[in-house]
């Protein structure tokens, strides 16, 4: 199939893009490179440098294209919070743009980076599908919002989605393809990493004394790899049954900042310091995600998101970059 990857040199979209071309299917990139690196990008896959917010250059790509996978957002929870303008016009902007030029392309499937931000505040333990979605934090309102327009597109116009709700997604390509690291980031993994290379001083843990059994939060951490594969996985299956669907992808798995923490000094030799402080706001004790419906409807499971791969091939991305 001809794909567009919007956002495709980024972290997670360079998996999917490596994804899609080892299943043969015909990949163009589109990315700003605001956040994308073009050291993410491969030479078998076509690359337009172009903004979802002009919407002539998504036009332009779009055009012969049967399938977008929709990764071009902003991401950064606290940042939502303090600049919720950014992220109203890059991810709901965008959106608009994107599903208009998909009615006039005729383009026909939609594969979108949902999030476990949509639901808030746990009701219960693992989220499934059907909980509440009462976002917390801005960007996950905007999350939930674009699964609100995919739906009314879908009805009015018969474009299909696949809205794919990851959680804490995490590690680099098991076969080390994918060098470019991300940039400034807030998240578990990679912070851990930058401080096993001496790019921080340390990791700071954001509380331990919540009601879990070492005090600090539990997560559900999911290979990159994982989460590729759901993609094609979701693609096929919207294709095939002419259906939209909306999946978490979640290992099932709950691991705690501390089991993070001491099987990444394990992993990568390195003492790794870190200091406790107070918790973070809006960080609730624990989340972790039922995949049932991911497994009944595409036949999807974790394989990589076990910590030990998590870590490790974090490392030896981190490692290469830093020369260590
Ligand atoms: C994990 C745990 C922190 C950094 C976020 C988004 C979510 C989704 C995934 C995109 C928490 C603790 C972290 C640090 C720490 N994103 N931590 N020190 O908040 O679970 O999820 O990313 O869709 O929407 O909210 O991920 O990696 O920031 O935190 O102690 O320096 O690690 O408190 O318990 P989070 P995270």
């Amino acid at each position: 199939m001809n794909i567009l990857i919007i956002g495709g040199a980024g972290y997670i979209g360079s998996h999917v893009a490596r994804e899609f071309l080892d299943r043969g299917h015909k990949v163009t990139v589109f990315d700003n490179l605001s956040s994308g690196l073009r050291e993410n990008l491969f030479p078998e896959a076509a690359f337009v440098h172009g903004d979802i917010l002009r919407y002539e250059d998504l036009r332009k790509a779009m055009r012969g294209q049967e399938a977008a996978v929709y990764l071009a957002a902003f991401k950064a929870v606290g940042e939502s919070m303090i600049r919720p303008e950014k992220y109203s016009v890059n991810n709901i902007t965008g959106t608009v743009n994107l599903l208009n030029a998909a009615c006039e392309t005729g383009l026909k499937y939609i594969i979108f980076s949902s999030s476990a931000a949509v639901y808030g505040e746990p009701e219960y333990l693992p989220i499934d599908e059907k909980h509440p979605a009462n976002p917390e934090n801005y960007y996950g309102f905007t999350k939930l919002e674009i699964e609100k327009f995919l739906a009314w597109y879908e009805r009015l116009k018969g474009i299909r989605y696949a809205s794919l709700r990851y959680f804490n997604a995490a590690g680099y390509d098991v076969k080390g393809r994918i060098s470019g690291l991300e940039q400034n980031p807030a998240n578990l993994i990679p912070v851990i990493m930058e401080a096993a290379c001496g790019m921080r001083s340390e990791l700071t843990v954001f509380g331990d004394d919540y009601d879990t059994p070492d005090g600090t939060c539990i997560r559900d951490y999911i290979h990159v790899n994982d989460l590729a594969i759901g993609h094609a996985l979701a693609l096929d299956y919207v294709a095939r049954e002419d259906k939209s669907v909306t999946v978490n992808l979640g290992s099932e798995t709950g691991s705690s900042v501390m089991e993070v923490l001491n099987t990444a000094r394990r992993v990568t030799g390195k003492p790794i310091p870190s200091r406790v402080a107070g918790r973070r706001s809006g960080d609730p004790a624990r989340l972790t995600a039922s995949a049932q419906l991911a497994r009944e409807l595409l036949g999807w499971e974790a394989r990589y998101s076990d910590l030990e791969t998590l870590l490790s091939t974090s490392w030896k991305a981190y490692a290469k970059k830093t020369g260590l």
